[in-house]
Formats: C-alpha cells, structure tokens, sequence
C-alpha cells in the first residue's frame, strides 16, 4: 500500500516507466510512426511558409520588380502549402489520437484482466474505489501523457526546423535567438519542481475526494440510519474545499509563470533581433525588410512551442504517477491462488478430508488451529460457532479463495491444489449469505450468461428450489429486469435466485454460510424446502445460522477461536452440555421470546 502513495520518481524510475509505457503502444507502432512523419512534413513547410514571403519580399517587392504574375503566383504558392500543412497536420492528429487511444484501450483491458486473476487477498487490501480509480482515471492520466507525448514531439520538430531555417536565412540572427534558449530551459527548471509540489498535493487531495465519496456511497444506508449526512457533507466539504485551494493555487502558478514569463523572453529576443537588424541596416545602407518580417513570425513559432512544452511537464508527471500505479497493479502477486499444472482431478462422488489444516490470512494472526474433519459423499455436516470463530475461513480455503500452506485438503482422494479451479468450483456449490445479482435480467442471473443451459433446464432449477412461485408473479417472468444488484427483490427472493443458480450447475458439494441468515423466519422456512431439496443425495457443508436448522446433520462441529472444540450430532452435543448446549439453549429462549429477530436487525 505504501508504495502506491508514491508520487515522486527519480530520473531513473521515470525513465523505466516512460518505457513500460511505450511498451503498450508496440501493437500499434506503424500508426505512430506515420503520425510522425505528418508530423515532421507539417513541421517543415510551418519552416519554410515564412522563406517564401521573404524571397518575395526582397526580390521583388524591394527591389519594385514585383508583376501581378509573380504576385498571384506566389500567393498560390503559399496558400498550396498552408492547405498542405492544414492537411498533414490533421492526418497527424487523426493518427496519433487514433494511435493513443487504441493504447489506452489496450491498458484498460490488460488491468481488467488483471484484476480478475488477483486473488481475495488483494481485495482485502485495497479499497474498491483504488481499483476503479486505476482502470478508469489513471489510464485518462496516461491518455493526457500521449498527448503530452505528442505536444512535446510537435514542439521539439518545430523548434529544430525553424532553426535550420533561420540558421539558412541569417546565422548571426539565428543565434541570437539561440541565446535565450537557456534562460527558457532555467524557466522550464523552476516551473517543475513547484509544480511538481502542487500537483502531487492536488493529486492527493483528489484521491481523498474519491475515496470519501465511495465510501459513503458504499454504505448510504447506514449512513442514513445513523444520520451521518451532516457529518459526511462536513467531512467532505472540508476535503472539497482543499481541493479548489490545490486546484486554484495549480492556476495561478500556471498564470503567473508560464505565458507571461514566455511572452516577455520572447520580445526581448524580437528587439534584441531588431536591433541587430539596425545596426546592421544603419552600418551597410542595405534593407532586408523580409528578413525582419521571416524572423519575427519565427519569433512566435519558436517560443510558443517551447512554452507548450513547458506546460506540458507537469502532466508528463501524472502521466508517469499514473503509469508507475497501473505498471503496479499489472505486476501485482496477490494473484489468486493456482491449482498445480498438471494436477487434472476431479470431483466425483464429494467426499472431503480436512487434516491438520493450520490457516492465515495475514501469516501473523492464527485464523485455523489443527482441523481435522470428514464428510462422506451425501452427508450432511454443520458448522457452528462465534462470529469471528473461523467458520467462513474454512470454506474460503476450501473453495480456495485463499491458499493454504499448511496441513491437506483433499476431495475424493485428491489434494485440493490438484484440481483444476474452474472445474473445483462448478463441482462445489457456494451460497453465501447475501447473493449477488448482475444487471440483466432473472434468467440471466440463474443461467450466469452460460448460453449452454437451456430455458427448460433454467425453470427446471428455479422449481426444485421453489423460486418458480415469485418468479412467474412478476409482470415479464424470467425475462424479468434485474436492476441494481437487485434492490427491487427482497433478500429470500435474491437468495432463492441464487439457490436456482447454484443448484443448475449440478455441484457434487453444497456449501452454505449462513445463507439464511438476512431472511427472516417465515421466509426460511419456505426456503428450508427448497434447500432440503438440494441436500438431497448431496454432500453439504452447512454454516447454519439458526441451529433449528441443522439438528438433522449427520455431524455438528463447533468451533471457538479456530479450533473444533466439539462434535457430534445435535442428540450427543447436547447430551454433553457444553458449548453448543449452551448456544441451543440461548438460541430456544431468544426465539421464544422473539430476541433474535430484533438482535439480528
Ligand atoms: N479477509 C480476511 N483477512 C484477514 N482476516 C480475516 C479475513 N476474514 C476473516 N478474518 C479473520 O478471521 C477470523 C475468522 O473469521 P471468519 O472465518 O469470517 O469467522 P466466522 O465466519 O466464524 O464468523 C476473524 O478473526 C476475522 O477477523
Ligand atoms: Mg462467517
């Protein structure tokens, strides 16, 4: 996490991911290349358009030699080229914006794929809004930085040809200009390192803006039940305040240093020329108006670049921030665990073995201490236990969100890390407590956008698990929209749809955790039947909420601080009169007396 604060690099580091940014751009190589060709031929004739009026000029004008002929000749001449020019600079831009934007897209896609590959791990570390804030802002950042790119290469074109222009046209002027070319470079000096404070604050309060606003997003509804509003929009205005501070003091360090520090250089340079021009006509009696006319249009264009170029450092800066964040992200291990690569088994009959399994999330604090546990094809067996005792965290690694580095796991005989992810999950059917629904519509959503399983075998799914009922009293049925994660269904409906998801895909193994438990309990009920349909002849290990619930379980493990401290069946462990008597006994009284709904709330 530190080093995505990172916001200063050195020349080296800079230089690298300058490169590794050039890198995205590979595939599209031959676009830029013809860009800069345009590039160069618009340079050139910007050189050249001021020679043609000073040849006019001082061979004909000057001298009275000039015709109607050679005037509207000229003119042809010049107004051919500007077209020319016009044009190649337009097929410059078309190409390289074409060039950069394809790269960009290049990035964006490169980071999503990453960031499907990256493992819970990651996830747990860095905030949503992070990871949005790199495929969407960052690689804007970077697309700026080609434009940068570009401004900088137009710039550094123009400067070189106009200089071998006004080197051919008059060398001692020429140099003149060459002069305060220094002084321009100690300029450019001074305006990055104070922008590059300015915009490294602004950059920082920014990502402060964003990671507010997505965290009170995030969680409205709390913030709303806890009248937090006055609270967030004081905190946020605060943040927002600072940030036009940032933004206002980034303008007038641009007002203040940029344009006016350039346009005094470069009348300085103008007068400085004239003067030689004076001296030089008031010494030799010779005129050579046109020449005073080519270098002051060369005073403009040579300048003007040089300030564009200046002005564009700073975002050069973004750029590389921006890029050494996504060079970052794309280099991130955090990857999501990797079954081994010729491990190729499969689960058949789901009989699952837990043996000496010791788990970390951190490597510091001790999650899982010494699980041993079996369940034979078709059983069912229930975990039990305090919040925080570990109970998802056995099934995060058995569904191997997580690695495990200690002790074995293995399903119908076979470690777990032998068997390839994809098929490991199809076969292992995971209901977790709140279910997630995409935009689309409930079909879509049972289906998973798998085309392969017809609608038949969809209605077929939603039966068995008693979801048709609500499905078929929406207005469009299936083809009903789902939108926004699906706030218009209630939980033990989204959790009936995610039953019908799970149940399609045939998996050898349920798992459950607490997948009742924001359902209140005429609800549960209705789905107890569904459910009890999917145990049917299937492995099932079952985090149970309520343990009503589970009383039926061929065993019960009860697990306190990472450790099973008791099992049996529901008959034995209360026969015990240990921890779990004691939970069922809890549990009896508050659900009597209705305590549970409302400590649930
Ligand atoms: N993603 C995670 N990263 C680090 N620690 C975690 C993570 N998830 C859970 N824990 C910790 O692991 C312990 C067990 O959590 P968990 O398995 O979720 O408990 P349960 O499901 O029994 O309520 C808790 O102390 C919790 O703080
Ligand atoms: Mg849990």
């Amino acid at each position: 996490m530190a080093a995505q604060k990172q916001t200063t690099f050195s020349n080296k580091e800079s230089w690298h991911i300058l490169l590794s940014l050039l890198r995205f751009a590979k595939p599209y190589k031959f676009l830029f290349m013809f860009s800069f060709v345009f590039l160069a031929l618009s340079a050139a004739i910007a050189a050249y358009l001021p020679i043609i009026i000073q040849r006019y000029i001082d061979t004909y004008l000057a001298k009275g030699s000039a015709t109607m002929e050679i005037t509207v000749r000229v003119v042809i001449f010049y107004g051919v080229l500007t077209i020319f020019k016009a044009g190649f600079s337009y097929i410059k831009d078309f190409l390289f914006n074409t060039a950069s934007e394809r790269t960009v897209g290049n990035i964006r896609n490169q980071l999503y794929e990453k960031v499907g590959l990256l493992g819970m791990r990651y996830f747990d570390q860095t905030p949503a809004g992070t990871v949005v804030s790199r495929v969407t802002n960052d690689t804007e950042t970077i697309k700026e930085f080609w434009t940068v790119f570009l401004n900088i290469s137009n710039g550094l074109f123009n400067v070189i040809s106009i200089t071998i222009a006004m080197f051919a046209l008059n060398w001692r002027m020429a140099l003149v200009f060459l002069l305060f070319t220094p002084i321009i470079v100690w300029i450019a000096g001074i305006y990055r390192k104070k922008s590059t404070l300015v915009y490294s604050r602004m950059r920082g309060v920014l990502s402060q803006l964003n990671a507010k606003l997505s965290e009170s997003i995030s969680g409205m509804s709390i913030v709303q039940k806890y009248h937090q509003e006055e609270r967030l929009i004081g905190e946020f205005d605060d943040i927002n305040q600072e940030y036009v501070a940032a933004r206002r003091s980034m303008y007038s360090m641009n007002a203040l240093l940029l344009a006016p520090a350039i346009n005094v250089i470069e009348s300085v340079a103008l007068v400085a020329v004239l003067i030689i021009f004076g001296y030089q006509d008031w010494s030799q009696n010779t005129v050579d108006i046109g020449l005073v006319y080519a270098f002051t249009a060369y005073s403009r264009s040579f300048f003007q670049p040089i300030s564009q170029m200046m002005n564009s450092l700073s975002s050069l800066q973004d750029g590389i921030v921006s890029g050494h964040r996504v060079q970052e992200l794309l280099q991130s291990e955090e990857l999501a665990p990797q079954s081994n690569s010729e491990g190729n088994s499969l689960v058949t009959e789901g009989h699952i073995r837990v043996s000496n399994l010791n788990f970390s999330y951190d490597g510091k604090k001790q999650v899982l201490r010494n699980i041993n546990f079996e369940v034979n094809p078709g059983e069912t067996v229930a975990l039990v236990g305090q919040t925080g005792s570990g109970k998802s965290s056995i099934i995060n690694v058995l569904m191997r969100f997580y690695d495990y580095h200690e002790g074995e796991i293995t399903i119908d005989g076979h470690s777990l890390k032998d068997m390839p992810i994809e098929g490991l999950r199809t076969k292992m059917g995971l209901v977790l407590q709140d279910s997630f629904l995409f935009y689309g519509t409930i079909a879509d959503n049972i289906r998973m956008y798998n085309e392969n399983y017809t609608e038949a075998e969809i209605e077929q799914a939603a039966e068995f698990v008693y979801a048709d009922d609500f499905i078929l009293e929406m207005e469009n049925g299936y083809a009903s929209k789902v939108i926004e994660r699906g706030a218009s269904l209630s939980a033990g409906e989204k959790q009936l749809i995610s039953f019908a998801r799970t149940i399609l895909r045939s998996p050898r193994i349920l798992i459950l955790d607490e997948a009742t438990a924001n359902i209140d309990t005429e609800t549960e009920e209705k789905i107890q039947k569904g459910l009890a349909n999917m145990r049917k002849g299937r492995t099932s290990l079952i985090i149970a909420h309520r343990l009503s619930t589970i009383k039926d379980a061929n065993k019960i493990l009860v697990l306190d601080n990472g450790e099973i401290v008791e099992q049996g069946t529901h008959d034995e462990l209360i026969d015990q009169k240990g921890t779990y008597y004691d939970m069922y006994q809890l549990q009896t009284y508050q659900e009597k007396t209705g305590e549970l709904e409302t400590y649930e709330q």
